[in-house]
């Protein structure tokens, strides 16, 4: 799968969101997050970003701060979001769901 890294913090261009063919890309609030169960690994979005947030998972191997943003992409849909009475897990698009709205914990108070 691709991940959105840090970059995207307080940017949350969405010109990734546009090209994905399988619109598996989700708004968040600060940042958007790629499903990790749906994304089909096309590559697509990587060249879309303006501030180069996405990356391929692999290339997380190694590198703390990717780590934690993989693994922040999947607890974003596998946690209870604030506002949410459930997981979002796989909604199978993200138009239908429309913006969070939310993000995770980590991400809400990340660089604070
Ligand atoms: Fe979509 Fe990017 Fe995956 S365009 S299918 S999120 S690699
Ligand atoms: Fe974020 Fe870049 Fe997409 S800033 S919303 S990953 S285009």
């Amino acid at each position: 799968s691709y991940v959105i890294g840090p970059a995207c913090v307080d940017v949350n261009d969405r010109a990734c969101v546009d090209v994905c063919p399988v619109d598996c890309i989700y708004v968040g609030d600060r940042k958007s997050y790629i499903n990790p169960a749906e994304c089909i690994d096309c590559g697509a979005c990587e060249p879309e970003c303006p501030v180069d947030a996405i990356f391929v998972d692999r290339a997380a191997r190694g590198d703390e701060t990717r780590t934690l943003f993989l693994d922040d992409s999947k607890a974003f849909f596998a946690e209870v979001l604030p506002g949410r009475d459930a997981p979002l897990g796989s909604p199978g698009g993200a138009r239908k769901v429309g913006d969070l709205n939310a993000d995770t914990a980590l991400v809400t108070g990340y660089g604070a």
